[in-house]
Formats: C-alpha cells, sequence, structure tokens
C-alpha cells in the first residue's frame, strides 16, 4: 500500500469537507434549514484525518464535537459556507456532505415578525442559495481534483443521483436512500451507493463511521492510482 511521505496514505494531501444543515434567516429569532445531524460529514472528516490529510471542516450549526486532527470553520447559512469552502482553497479534494439549504429568505428582516389583528400569515419570498459543489466542481485550474457529492433521495435513487452527478459536474456521488422507513436520517447508520465513471457500487448498510472509513480507504486508493488526482 502507498504511503505519503509522513508515513499515512493522504499525507500531504488537503481535504475539504462540508457537513451539516444549513441555515437561513427569516428574521432574528426564525430561520428554516435542512434536517441534517452532521453526524456523517464529521465522521468522513475524522477518517481522511486518521489517514493523514489535512482536514478543512466546514460545518453548518450541529451538535457535534469536532474530530480529531480537523480544523472546523463554523457557518451558519449557504452563502457564508460557501465563502468559508473557496477561501479554504486550494485542496486536493473536496467532499460536500452538507445538506444545504436550497433557498433562502428575500428581505430577511432586522425585526421580528408580528403576527396581526386580521390573522393573516406572511408571505415569504425565497431566493436560490449557491450550489456549493456545483461551483467547487465547475472551477478551473483551481478546481479540487476529487469532487465528491451526495445525494439523499426518497425515490428513484440511482437514476436521480446520477443526474445529479452530470449536472453538478462532480467526480463521484453517494448516493443514500432517506424514504420514511429507511432509517438513516439522524441516525448512526447509513446505506450507501457510491457512483463514479468506474460505475456503481452498492455499500450495505452498517454505522456512518464505518462508512466514512471505506470511503476514506476509497479515496487513498484513487489518489495511489492517479498521485494528481
Ligand atoms: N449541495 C451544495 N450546495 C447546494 C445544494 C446542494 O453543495 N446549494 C450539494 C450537497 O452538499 C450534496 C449535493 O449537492 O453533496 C446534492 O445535494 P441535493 O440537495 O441532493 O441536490 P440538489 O441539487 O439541491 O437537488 P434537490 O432538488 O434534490 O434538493
Ligand atoms: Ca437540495
Amino acid at each position: 500500500f502507498f504511503s505519503g511521505p509522513k508515513g499515512l496514505p493522504l499525507s500531504g494531501l488537503h481535504a475539504l469537507v462540508t457537513a451539516g444543515p444549513t441555515q437561513e434567516q427569516i428574521d432574528p429569532v426564525r430561520y428554516i434549514a435542512n434536517r441534517s445531524s452532521g453526524k456523517q460529514g464529521f465522521a468522513i472528516a475524522g477518517a481522511l484525518a486518521a489517514l493523514g490529510a489535512r482536514v478543512t471542516l466546514v460545518s453548518g450549526p450541529v451538535g457535534l464535537e469536532t474530530p480529531k486532527g480537523v480544523e472546523r470553520i463554523d457557518v451558519v447559512s449557504a452563502d457564508e459556507m460557501l465563502a468559508a469552502s473557496l477561501a479554504a482553497l486550494p485542496a486536493d479534494m473536496a467532499l460536500c456532505v452538507a445538506a444545504v439549504a436550497d433557498w433562502k429568505v428575500v428581505g430577511a428582516g432586522v425585526q421580528k415578525i408580528k403576527k396581526t389583528d386580521d390573522g393573516k400569515a406572511p408571505v415569504l419570498q425565497f431566493a436560490e442559495n449557491p450550489d456549493i459543489l456545483a461551483t467547487l466542481s465547475g472551477l478551473g485550474a483551481d478546481r479540487p481534483k476529487l469532487m465528491v457529492g451526495f445525494a439523499a433521495e426518497t425515490e428513484k435513487l440511482l437514476a436521480h443521483a446520477e443526474a445529479k452527478r452530470q449536472r453538478k459536474g462532480c467526480d463521484w456521488i453517494v448516493a443514500n436512500d432517506v424514504s420514511y422507513g429507511s432509517g438513516v436520517m439522524g441516525g448512526d447508520e447509513n446505506a450507501i451507493t457510491l457512483i463514479s465513471d468506474a460505475g456503481t457500487e452498492r455499500w450495505e448498510q452498517t454505522s456512518k463511521h464505518a462508512i466514512a472509513q471505506r470511503l476514506a480507504l476509497r479515496i487513498a486508493d484513487h489518489f495511489q492510482k492517479s498521485p494528481s488526482g
């Protein structure tokens, strides 16, 4: 097995990992967000660090300990997550594990929205957030050589995930079934299918830590075969 200069397979490589949800402000006391514990992204960051990579973890609001050997940057919104990710470049690889809110609220106010006497609910207007995975994948010289996306789907898992890989221009996509009853959302286990140019590979349900270790080893193997990524 190839060893980097400092004896570990990912020594000398910089990995950027996004994790957790983002929160998009409605007003000072309210926000919208995705359901995401951040556990899978944090486990991946830790597994890459354990194999010798320098890891920058850009995290949305989560209640998790920073994995050993990982540099963590906390952000709240998608705009902040993109800015922190771009600032962390150059990186040899980027793994976008975050559940980024797809929309932000237009004109989020500095004052709390108050209820009105007529009982009318407020109408929120949304604008699409920047796509961090697509943005990083589309960079020229600064593009991390290995771009990995995640696709959480509730139906047509492989078709939707492969379409996402094409659309966003990433190299690998990790597809996971988050349909009701799969039991993976927020839990400690996950079952995934890895999709790359080489085809698809199903990894049976196991702990998020085991998935992270296997993915880190697969990445080490990739860089061993093509050291420039
Ligand atoms: N992603 C991202 N920035 C966004 C949205 C998504 O970086 N604004 C990344 C996620 O981190 C993940 C991948 O893109 O790696 C797929 O996210 P997903 O929400 O499944 O894709 P979307 O294009 O937002 O499609 P959907 O309509 O299914 O939500
Ligand atoms: Ca989305």
